[in-house]
């Protein structure tokens, strides 16, 4: 119930009574060409492919603070009263369930009222799962999906316990303290049969145990991190740099924020989760290994500072050393006043109806095709993730028109096929 969660909620409900667009989502508002370039076939996606509609869905979550979803989005302030008001009742009856919550993983979220209190983390896992069967009765819902909203939990490297399932399985009955909430959860989910999408970049479903489980129930899972702000301009400037073979000495990002988001990482061990993922971008996209001269020896710094009086209303600066033709320096600065919700809420309905699609299709295990909507793509082991926002679309828009059985636009061959 957090500003991400409550500002897609209120976004959704508000498209649905047609007082806004959704506007930022891939799955409501991206046509998709299909065939030759002279074939005139463009459709929507969602009149391309079965998704679920706007008006099926039904919201539900769990907070460690019982506010409503209509209470959680006053305070976080992400949304203008007025835009609130005319969904007020809908939002109202969105009430958190209670949650498996530490301060051993999320520092800085003070008097919390509802936390589970189950003796172990398998007791724990069991009283999510009968909260989602719970739901799924109230609600009479179909099928369920769930995108992790929750706060950022510590870095710690994988243990022991999450290398396979069976020890992990263990390690929820003898309470091992290497096992996050987030991955409660995943647990409970997956064991349901629930597809799994993870927006923040905890090792969540990122982890052997959690691929095997994934596996055994034929589940989806996709993650980490949403990419919006700095991270979403970075990997639509860095591989345009890339194509033209400027080089790059050094990328200086910082930004401050003043949400609930924000107060978290300013904890070093929730920002030391953030800044692994938010690191690994140029280097993939950019691939110093191949393009040592261009690329081999960039200072990239990425900071985050919290800073209340901002809100949700992030500014973020980027400095950007690059050089050209005879090694000539030149400078890019770019300062994006962006709003970090405003550019997470479209990611999550459409990681929801994605995963939900990937569900139905008899997708299982990690859905590299989403890589789009995140900053740190979880991908195969032996490969590298694919960062490069424009090869991510291309990708995402092939898988679907391989689903509906339409040929691929591949950029190769004649000059009908290519995406134009
Ligand atoms: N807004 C963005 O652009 C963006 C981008 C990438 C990733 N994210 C990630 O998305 C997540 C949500 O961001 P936000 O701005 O909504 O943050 P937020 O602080 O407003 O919301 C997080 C919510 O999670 C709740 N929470 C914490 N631990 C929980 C637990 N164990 N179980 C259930 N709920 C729990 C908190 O009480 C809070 O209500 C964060 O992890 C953030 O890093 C956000």
């Amino acid at each position: 119930m957090g500003a991400v969660a409550t500002t897609f909620a209120a976004g959704v409900l508000a498209a649905r009574k047609g007082y806004a667009q959704p506007t930022g989502s891939v799955s409501q508002l991206s046509h998709i060409r299909l065939g030759k370039r002279d074939e005139d076939r463009n459709p929507l996606i969602k009149d391309f492919i079965p998704l679920a509609g706007l008006e099926d869905l039904e919201f539900g979550g769990w907070d460690p603070y019982s506010d409503d979803a209509y209470a959680a989005a006053m305070k976080a302030g992400v949304l203008d009263a007025r835009h609130i008001e005319g969904i007020g009742e809908e939002l109202r009856a969105i009430q958190p369930m209670s949650a498996v919550f530490s301060p051993r993983w999320v520092k800085n979220l003070e008097d919390t009222d509802q936390v589970k209190d189950g003796s172990t983390h398998m007791d724990n896992a069991e009283s999510l799962m009968e909260d989602i069967d719970r739901f799924r009765a109230e609600k009479q819902v179909d099928r369920l999906v769930t995108v992790w909203c929750g706060s950022t939990e510590a870095y710690e490297d994988p243990s022991e316990v999450h290398l396979d399932l069976a020890s992990f399985e263990q390690g929820l009955k003898n309470n091992d303290s290497a096992i996050t909430p987030s991955q409660v959860y995943a647990y409970a989910c997956l064991k349901m049969g629930v597809p799994f999408a993870n927006g923040a970049p905890n090792l969540t479903v990122d982890i052997p145990a959690m691929l095997e489980l994934a596996e055994q129930e034929g589940v989806p899972i996709a993650g980490k991190d949403f990419k919006t702000g700095q991270t979403l301009m970075k990997t639509m400037i860095a591989p345009g740099l890339k194509s033209r073979m400027l080089g790059i000495n050094g990328w200086f990002s910082t930004n401050i924020l003043g949400n609930r988001d924000g107060e978290v990482l300013d904890d070093p061990e929730s920002f030391r989760s953030k800044e692994v993922s938010k690191l690994g971008v140029l280097e993939h996209i950019l691939q110093p290994d191949v393009y040592p001269d261009l690329y081999g020896d960039i200072y990239h710094k990425v900071r985050i500072n919290y800073y209340p009086p901002k809100g949700d209303d992030k500014e973020g600066w980027d400095h950007i050393d690059i050089f050209g033709w005879l090694g000539y320096p030149m400078q890019i600065k770019v300062d994006f006043l962006c709003k970090d919700s405003i550019l997470a809420a479209p990611i999550v309905l459409d990681l929801a109806l994605f995963m939900d699609l990937a569900a139905r299709a008899g997708k299982t295990g990690i859905q590299e095709w989403l890589s789009f909507y995140f900053k740190s793509p979880q991908h195969a082991e032996g490969i590298y993730p694919e960062n490069d926002l424009f090869i991510q679309l291309t990708k995402l828009k092939n898988n679907l028109r391989h689903m509906m059985g339409e040929d691929l636009i591949t950029h190769l061959g004649t000059e009908y096929y290519d995406e134009g």
